[in-house]
């Protein structure tokens, strides 16, 4: 009987369960069962170690190892993920296969050393089975077999047969490769349990094929698709070759794709099929005017990989990558590429790729889920349709580049393409090597990949980023933070910066030696309880100052965060003794602080601004804000005219004067959003976030600030430029500083106007005139010079040797090239056998000798060996061709006499 529900309900769900449901439904069950709800976190983790966010346990990375405590122990999440790039890498099997992809949404729960593996069991059978209507029939289970020294997961095996009532044939054991779960090369790590579901022996398979029997939830064929994996969290790798340490508390990762939950809930067979990607392919469709048939073929490859790249590509942009060369923005770059280069295979027109990413947004497909998807609309459409129109240039190239190489190589039965080739492709034409490699494996040839690195590492300009794992902060800071706790930050209080108090609980010598104290003259980290010196973050440069506690007195020359809660101070102790346990006096050095706060508050106000006059698609890209100056960039695409960018200053100037005063609020991330907060991105759940608003602008930030917009003083805008494609910067200054760069700009005025002897107003007619005069005398000048070389009154001498013209001239104050064409330009109007011009100029002779080129050529007289045997004379040598040569010398006074030898030299030698 129970059975029969079950099915009917699985029926059911074929007809009623939208993804969005399934969403709902299961953070529901989960809620129910204590488990507290949380958003997503951005795809761009909080963490160095990683790309993206790859799994929904990343932003719970520090809960697991015991770094971080949450207020509960159960929660639940739908995480936005991408598996390109790093460790966890699918982007070559997109299109491929019906169930993987860049962009997809985990659905997990986690238990935070509460439940472990009975539990995890048995939340994941009854969700399933009782709500979901999935039948045991159709269920499989693999366990980790053991491997490496770990034993086999006895436990789990003997849960899943009693717990859902299955026999022992139904429950795989398998390695390390299949069932042992790490988030990169470093991280939290444990044995895993899969769920697999039977979509029947219909469905073809390669082992089969091949004369063997299929491997069942371990085959790669899709007769058995994996729909969630229990992750038994019990150990955590700190370094990439280190030894696994045992977590303080066993807990639980669970992850279960949507994408593939829907399939399975909708009775299709390929995640193609649901809802979450019909819509998107019904336009590709549509677009190509080719009907998607559900096959294998080239055609519906395409159309594949454009739905899946759509979706990684509108998310990331939303998360604030944009495409470019380095790091993350490389590898949106690369799937964007291949998404345009598949629109063009199969005759899609420009521009469609930017319409399916903008399509993803809607609130019929992710919009409602995803509500930053909506904000980001325009930016999505802008920077899709400038990488679409720039890469459509260049690709169309590049193929031909391909199809007409002739240097590939054989490596027994493998065709190579040498890594020059594919250097150029990415370099000129913006093949990411990875397309290259896609292209190859359709065309059937293989890239020398050691050959494609020694090219790029002459050229080298990516990013440090080689995967996961790559970049973990030492572990000198962890261990200084674990013991002591974060630091405290008081200096939003101007009271704090003049003299705050913090008790020293740490020093780090440069070379990485935790020590008691620090002496005069060395060079200290100073790490106290609580700080009000500003450590490096956000854009906003670290505090300078002293600390002091008696005669100890440390200079700090720099402020920084080498975690994001913990500050260090780095100063030379400049006397006394500073010790463990003193209570140190802070005093921040207040001017360059306050010059620091009105450029920061004034990039808010320019945010706000660009938001208002350019458009929605602005976002922040970074920003400096030190004491001298603010640099903002922002996500645009043209540069700005004189008017925009005064209305910009202008705009900018008026939230100044009407003087409101900031307003701080510490809240959550929902709420922050309510209140429309811009910027907000890289936030964990657990982080209050720090809301500041001034005037019209709401921003997420933990930086310092002035008290009233009035403070900023004057905001002038100094320069703009484009810093990447669709990356503009405006530098800007304020206060003090912007007062100074205004009168250094009224004394260049005032001293021109002084030089041009005119009234301020006909400044520019006045230069404008004086350009004008400039370029006609120059044009004279040229003219002039020419009569005067042809025609010149300087030294000449003609004579007849037999029946050929020697023509001799002395030119002075002109340069080589100027002598070079008036002894060719003598030799043609004189009909002249042989030219000698000469001249000196700063003291050097140049003399050139130009000869008739039949004669030349006759070998009667020869340029070179006249030019030489006539510098000899003016102290100086030289040679050349036989038709024109030069020689240089250093004796003016010989040249006149040396040019008289001409013809004794020529009639000697002929
Ligand atoms: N972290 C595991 C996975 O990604 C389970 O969530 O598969």
């Amino acid at each position: 009987m129970e059975e029969i529900l079950v099915y009917v309900i699985y029926i059911v769900s074929m007809t009623f369960f939208r993804s969005s449901d399934i969403r709902t439904q299961f953070l529901q069950f989960f809620k129910k069962a204590g488990h507290t709800v949380i958003r997503s976190s951005p795809l761009i983790p909080n963490d160095t170690t990683l790309l993206f966010a790859n799994a929904g346990m990343v932003q719970f990375k520090d809960v697991f190892t015991g770094r971080q405590r949450l207020s509960f122990d159960r929660a639940t999440s739908v995480q936005k993920c991408v598996r390109a790039g790093g460790k966890h890498n699918d982007l070559d099997n997109v299109g491929r296969t019906a169930r993987h992809h860049t962009f997809f949404e985990m659905l997990g729960n986690f238990s935070f050393g509460d439940y472990f593996k009975e539990d995890a069991i048995r939340f994941a059978w009854k969700l399933l089975h009782e709500e979901f209507g999935l039948s045991k029939d159709r269920l499989w289970f693999t366990v980790f077999q053991g491997e490496d020294g770990i034993p086999a997961d006895e436990d789990a095996r003997r849960l899943w047969k009693s717990i859902v009532g299955v026999n022992d044939d139904r429950v795989i054991g398998l390695g390390k490769k299949e069932n042992f779960w790490t988030m990169g090369d470093t991280g939290p790590q444990g044995p895993c349990s899969e769920i697999h579901f039977h979509q029947g022996d219909d469905l073809p398979c390669e082992e089969e094929f091949l004369g063997r029997r299929c491997l069942g939830p371990a085959c790669d064929c899709d007769r058995f698709l994996e729909i969630w994996n229990l992750v038994f969290m019990q150990f955590e790798r700190i370094h990439k070759e280190g030894d696994l340490l045992l977590l303080p508390e066993p807990s639980i990762d669970t992850g279960a794709g949507l994408e593939r939950l829907t399939s399975v809930l909708q009775g299709k067979r390929s995640n193609y099929d649901t809802d979450l990607f019909s819509p998107l392919l019904d336009a590709a469709s549509k677009a190509s005017q080719k009907i998607y048939r559900h096959s294998d073929s080239d055609e519906d490859i395409s159309m594949r990989v454009l739905a899946d790249h759509a979706r990684a590509t509108a998310f990331l942009i939303a998360d604030g990558v944009m495409p470019n060369n380095l790091g993350r923005g490389y590898v949106l770059r690369s799937i964007m590429r291949r998404a345009i280069r598949h629109a063009v295979r199969i005759q899609i027109p420009e521009g469609f790729f930017s319409d399916l990413c903008v399509a993803v947004t809607g609130s019929d497909l992710m919009g409602t889920a995803y509500p930053e998807l909506g904000d980001a609309r325009s930016l999505i459409e802008k920077t899709v349709n400038a990488e679409d129109e720039g890469f459509r240039r260049t690709l169309g190239r590049g193929m031909k580049l391909i199809s007409e190489a002739t240097d590939f190589r054989m490596d027994g039965n493998t065709k190579v393409m040498p890594g020059h080739l594919a250097f150029q492709l990415h370099d000129t034409y913006g093949f990411p090597l990875d397309l290259t490699q896609v292209i190859g494996r359709e065309q059937g040839f293989v890239v020398d990949e050691a050959a494609f690195a020694e090219e790029m590492k002459k050229q080298r300009t990516r990013s440090k980023f080689s995967g996961s794992g790559d970049q973990v902060p030492s572990e000198m800071y962890k261990k200084i933070r674990d013991t002591y706790g974060p630091t405290i930050f008081t200096g939003y209080s101007y009271d704090y910066r003049k003299s705050g108090m913090g008790k020293v609980i740490a020093f780090l010598l440069p070379e990485g030696r935790l020590t008691e104290q620090a002496e005069t003259g060395q060079e200290v980290e100073i790490f106290t309880e609580h700080t009000s010196f500003y450590g490096r973050s956000g854009g906003q440069v670290g505090d300078t100052g002293q600390i002091r506690c008696g005669a100890a007195i440390v200079r700090i020359f720099d402020t920084w965060k080498p975690l994001p809660d913990l500050i260090a101070h780095r100063g030379r102790v400049q006397s006394g003794v500073l010790q463990l346990g003193d209570y140190a006096v802070h005093t921040v050095d207040e001017d360059r602080h306050r010059a620091i706060q009105q450029n920061h508050s004034a990039t808010h106000l320019l945010h706000s601004v660009l938001r208002r006059i350019l458009g929605p698609h602005v976002t922040q890209k970074g920003s400096y804000v030190g004491p001298d100056k603010l640099t903002f960039d922002y996500s645009h695409f043209e540069s700005l005219s004189v008017e925009l960018k005064q209305q910009i200053e202008e705009a900018v100037n008026v939230s100044i004067l009407k003087n409101v005063e900031q307003q701080v609020m510490e809240t959550d991330f929902e709420n922050a959003r309510k209140l429309g907060a811009v910027a907000l991105f890289g936030e964990k759940y657990g982080d209050k976030v720090r809301v500041m608003r001034l005037g019209d602008s709401i921003e997420l930030c933990g930086g310092t600030h002035v008290g009233r917009t009035g403070d900023i003083g004057l905001f002038k805008i100094t320069a703009e430029s484009s810093i990447a494609k669709g990356v503009r910067r405006i530098e800007a200054v304020t206060g003090m500083a912007a007062v100074s760069f205004v009168q250094k700009m009224e004394q260049t005025v005032a001293h021109s106007i002084e030089l041009l002897h005119v009234e301020p107003a006909e400044m520019t007619a006045r230069i404008e005139r004086l350009l004008e005069e400039g370029k006609q005398q120059e044009r004279e000048i040229v003219m002039l010079k020419h009569k005067l070389l042809q025609h010149g009154a300087g030294f000449k001498k003609e004579w007849m040797l037999g029946d050929v013209k020697i023509l001799v001239r002395k030119v002075d104050e002109v340069d080589g090239k100027a002598l070079r064409e008036l002894a060719e330009t003598l030799r043609e109007q004189h009909e002249a056998g042989v030219v000698v011009v000469g001249g000196a100029l700063d003291e050097k002779v140049t003399l050139v000798v130009a000869i008739d080129k039949q004669l030349a050529k006759s070998g009667r007289f020869h340029a070179g060996t006249l030019v030489n045997q006539l510098a000899e004379r003016v102290g100086g040598k030289g040679g050349g061709r036989p038709e024109v040569a030069q020689a240089g010398g250093t004796r003016p006074e010989k040249l006149e006499d040396a040019l008289l030898q001409t013809i004794d030299i020529l009639s000697a030698d002929a």
